[in-house]
């Protein structure tokens, strides 16, 4: 029998898209465990919705850490003794070390709100921001696999959403949020189903379980 898929939630604030993925694994639409909600702010929402679900929590912040080298180790180390299958990044505002990254290749997620490669770096409302001062038409939100180049890793999914004449950068906020509570956990239920391959740059999704086909082809 094969485990339940063990995921790692990084968040730093309110954690609404660490609640979508709650909520989407209470309705079972999605097939996953949240093991492990690693924060780098203490008393933030996200851990407190953590907490609320029973789910094991970890604060790791500079502070405590004696410094951004000895926190970023720190981290690492508490996603490796999780055991976790998938690392996500939902709103977490600090970038990973290498060693991390490399670690968990392909297997780590990060939700930005914008069409990248447009408007790349920088937390709400920043990107949103960038959009609106750009003047496009459309907006959005990608999930993709985190590499060493910041929101620039293979893309997964993207969601569009329009941009009205009277938005500010909370209501198109607002409108994006929507549809990242559906595509990251969209996303997290087609690698519990064994179902991305990764081509360099780009992703498929394949219609039947990568491990169904490969112990298909075995006999
Ligand atoms: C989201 O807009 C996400 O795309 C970005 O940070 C925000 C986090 O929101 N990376 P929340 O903490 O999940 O509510």
């Amino acid at each position: 029998m094969t485990r339940r898929l063990r995921l790692a939630v990084l968040a730093s604030g309110r954690g609404s898209n660490l609640q979508a993925i709650l909520d989407s694994i209470d309705s079972g639409r999605l097939d996953a465990e949240v093991a492990l909600v690693l924060s780098n702010t203490p008393r933030c929402l996200a851990l407190d919705r953590a907490s609320q679900a029973g789910i094991t929590t970890c604060c790791i912040t500079n502070k405590a850490s004696g410094g951004r080298a000895n926190q970023l180790a720190r981290i690492h180390d508490a996603l490796v003794k999780a055991d976790v299958d998938l690392v996500v990044n939902a709103g977490f505002n600090l970038i990973l070390s290498s060693v991390t990254v490399e670690h968990f290749q392909n297997r780590m997620l990060n939700i930005h709100p914008s069409l990248l490669p447009a408007f790349a770096g920088g937390m709400a409302p920043k990107p949103q921001r960038d959009a609106l001062e750009h003047g496009v038409k459309v907006s959005g939100c990608t999930v993709h696999l985190v590499t060493d180049e910041l929101d620039a890793g293979p893309i997964l999914a993207q969601a569009t959403v329009p941009v009205l004449d009277d938005d500010t950068p909370d209501s198109l906020a607002g409108r994006i949020l929507v549809e990242e509570h559906k595509t990251l956990p969209n996303v997290i239920q087609w690698f519990s189903e064994g179902r991305v391959r990764v081509e360099g740059r780009r992703t498929f999704i394949v219609p039947e379980p990568v491990r169904q086909q490969i112990a298909e082809a075995a006999g």
